[in-house]
């Protein structure tokens, strides 16, 4: 198939390297001149495990290839995918200026038939508003269809995700696209689920609510591990062990964060006010998400007592593991709460330093992790990264001028890290 992405941020590039590696015709659209000219000298602005070589590849063969015209994108294609931002704004809602933009944009450049696909992640009825402004702006008598079909992938498996998907879900108001669609994702090998636009809109708001409602739910039956002497993991897994629950997202941390959980519940509990209902569940989950970050402060505030020129040390600043994105993350709010009450901090992620850095001037980078605690007062994992398990922590222990430890991600072994002398206070256990 002949296609074009509009916009080259996670889900527009990898969505766009995938297609071209399993044989479709990509062209990937950005207004960013800059991106772009980064993107056709073999760069790729984002740290995605796989990425940089599939890029590279599919480059190579002629199957992939960038430009900032979106006339020429929607000339050379038959399936066009928006994959735009749609950022927060104040009031919960998201701004969809992006998608409306890019939508008259392809409505000008449209002189033939074109289905025009959202992958991006919008509140259910944007396929319709699209419709509506295709038809307003584009040439009289060229013809269209909308298809939703929005994405699933994670970041920092965005790959994988994408290649390898649970479902694919497209959501049509006609059966004139189905058949194009079809072959979109024939190499897939993945199940399709065909429904309507406004479903397929609503499968995307709620699939993320609900993993931000488990993430909330462990989280607070956290609180009840601590307060009657259980252990939140081995809960997890023993409810975990039930198909009909699984284990997956039920990691209790100190909340999740990201550009996807947090603007995604927002967004969903604004467009069912403007429906008409009032979304208290998730609501408690906004609330269960902000508490565990307070009450993980308060451990440490409670441990250390003054923090006011106190060091301490912080492993993790991307929003999660094999990402170096660090949009809402939790890690980064805690360093600057840690900032705001005078300590100093001494810092290490294995990708998001650079992106910190920007947010985090005051912080010490270090470029190896073992460096970290020394001289601290305290060290507090923050990210889930792996690789933190394999931290010396003897040779931690004996820089550090007391041995405590704070894991906001229940990385370590709470009778080992007892075992080699740490204060070691986790999440729920
Ligand atoms: C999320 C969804 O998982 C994807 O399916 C979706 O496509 C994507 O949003 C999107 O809308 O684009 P992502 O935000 O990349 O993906 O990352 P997740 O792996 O879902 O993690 C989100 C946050 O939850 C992270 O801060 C992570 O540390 C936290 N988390 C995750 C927990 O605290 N506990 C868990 O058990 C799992």
């Amino acid at each position: 198939m002949k296609i074009a992405i509009i916009g080259t941020g996670y889900v527009g590039l990898v969505t766009g390297t995938c297609f071209a590696e399993v044989g479709h015709e990509v062209i990937c659209v950005d207004c960013d001149e800059a991106k772009v000219k980064l993107l056709r000298d073999g760069g790729v602005p984002i740290y995605e495990p796989g990425l940089d070589e599939l890029v590279k590849k599919n480059t190579g063969t002629g199957r992939l290839s960038f430009t900032t015209s979106t006339k020429k994108g929607v000339e050379k294609s038959d399936v066009i995918f928006i994959a735009v931002p749609t950022p927060p704004q104040p009031d919960g809602s998201v701004d969809l200026s992006y998608i409306e933009g890019v939508a008259r944009e392809i409505a000008g450049a449209m002189t033939g038939y074109r289905i025009i696909v959202d992958k991006s992640t919008v509140p259910v009825r944007t396929g319709e508003k699209v419709a509506e402004t295709i038809h307003r702006y584009g040439h009289a008598g060229v013809e269209f269809d909308i298809v939703s079909n929005p994405e699933f992938l994670r970041e920092g498996f965005a790959v994988e995700d994408l290649l390898k998907p649970d479902r694919i879900v497209v959501g049509i108001s006609s059966q004139r696209p189905a058949q194009a669609m079809k072959e979109v994702y024939e190499p897939f090998d993945a199940p399709v689920m065909v429904t309507d636009i406004n479903s397929a809109e609503l499968i995307k708001h709620a699939s993320n609510s609900f993993l931000a409602l488990k993430i909330s739910y462990i989280n607070a039956v956290s609180i009840i591990c601590e307060k009657s002497g259980a252990n939140v993991q081995d809960v997890a897994a023993g409810m975990g062990m039930d198909e009909r629950i699984g284990r997956r997202f039920l990691n209790a941390s100190l909340g999740f964060g990201g550009s996807c959980f947090p603007k995604d519940l927002s967004a969903f509990i604004k467009i069912s006010q403007e429906l008409g209902y009032d979304f208290g569940l998730l609501k408690e989950v906004q609330n269960i998400n902000a508490n565990q970050m307070d009450r993980f402060l308060k451990k440490i505030t409670e441990t250390l007592w003054v923090l006011k020129d106190k060091t301490i040390g912080v492993l993790g600043l991307a929003f999660k593991q094999n990402t170096d994105d660090v949009r809402m993350s939790p890690a980064i709010e805690i360093c600057q709460r840690l900032l705001k009450e005078g300590a100093k901090l001494r810092v290490y992620d294995p990708k998001a330093m650079e992106k910190a850095r920007v947010i985090l001037p005051e912080a010490v980078y270090l470029k190896d992790m073992n460096n970290v605690a020394e001289g601290c007062d305290a060290l507090v994992v923050a990210t889930e990264w792996p690789q933190f398990k394999e931290l010396d922590l003897d040779r931690a222990r004996k820089g550090m001028t007391c041995p405590i430890i704070f894991d906001g991600r229940n990385l370590f072994d709470m009778s080992e890290m007892e075992k080699l002398g740490f204060i070691y206070k986790s999440i729920g256990r």
